[in-house]
């Protein structure tokens, strides 16, 4: 039976906004999705006097739904301010698409879940994170959850490819159970440095591969 999908979502699935990526963003975030192993990037850029985000481009490998959701969250976000972006609810977005069918809710969350993850990756990158809480173990732990096994389409964590986390004076080393020269290994290395390194206490952030 098809999904109950409306015009909207069909009219942005069909003809998406702001698709693509930005070459010299200002921050970036990749999300999955561990309900279906799909994921989105958010690039964005952001006028540094007035916070304002002067452009938002995203990258769905996500279903209808998702690509959608990405299109009218974008929309709903560009000439926002930061602040005023964060705001936005997965809710708003669903709406603004005329309601999405409650089985396809996590793929509108994803899509929110990415443009919030940027605007953490600008205000990290930025020095604009005011509660500098200490970075733990359970703070890197979570950030790797965000990186995906594309293996698998699950999380690293998940998938039990994290076999150990090390904080010591501002270095972060991850190894991994998965050979260096794997076909996904440099992949998943930048990944990792991408969601770790802007943490403000952290200085170096080193992956290590078995053998
Ligand atoms: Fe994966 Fe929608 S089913 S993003």
């Amino acid at each position: 039976m098809p999904l109950p999908y409306s015009e909207l979502v069909m009219e942005h699935f069909k003809h998406p906004q702001n698709v693509g990526r930005i070459e010299d963003a200002d921050a970036k975030a990749t999300e999955g999705s561990p309900a279906c192993g799909d994921m989105v990037c958010v690039y964005l850029k952001v006028d540094s006097e007035t916070q304002r985000i002067e452009d938002i481009k995203f990258e769905s490998y996500g279903c209808a739904s998702n690509i959608a959701t990405g299109s009218i969250i974008t929309e709903l976000a560009k000439g926002k301010t930061l602040e005023e972006a964060k705001e936005l609810t997965w809710k708003q977005a669903s709406d603004a698409l005329g309601g999405l069918p409650p089985i396809k809710t996590h793929c509108s969350v994803l899509a929110i879940d990415g443009l919030r993850a940027a605007i953490e990756n600008y205000e990290e990158r930025h020095g604009l994170v005011t509660e500098r809480v200490p970075t733990t173990i359970d703070v890197v732990r979570k950030r790797l959850k965000r990186v995906m096994n594309p293996v698998v389409g699950l999380d690293l964590v998940r998938t039990k490819l994290v076999t150990d986390i090390e904080l010591s004076n501002g270095s972060v080393r991850v190894a991994l159970d998965l050979p260096a020269d794997h076909q996904f290994a440099n992949n998943m290395r930048e990944e990792i440095v991408e969601k770790i390194e802007p943490l403000w206490d952290v200085d170096e952030v080193v992956v290590e591969f078995t053998d």
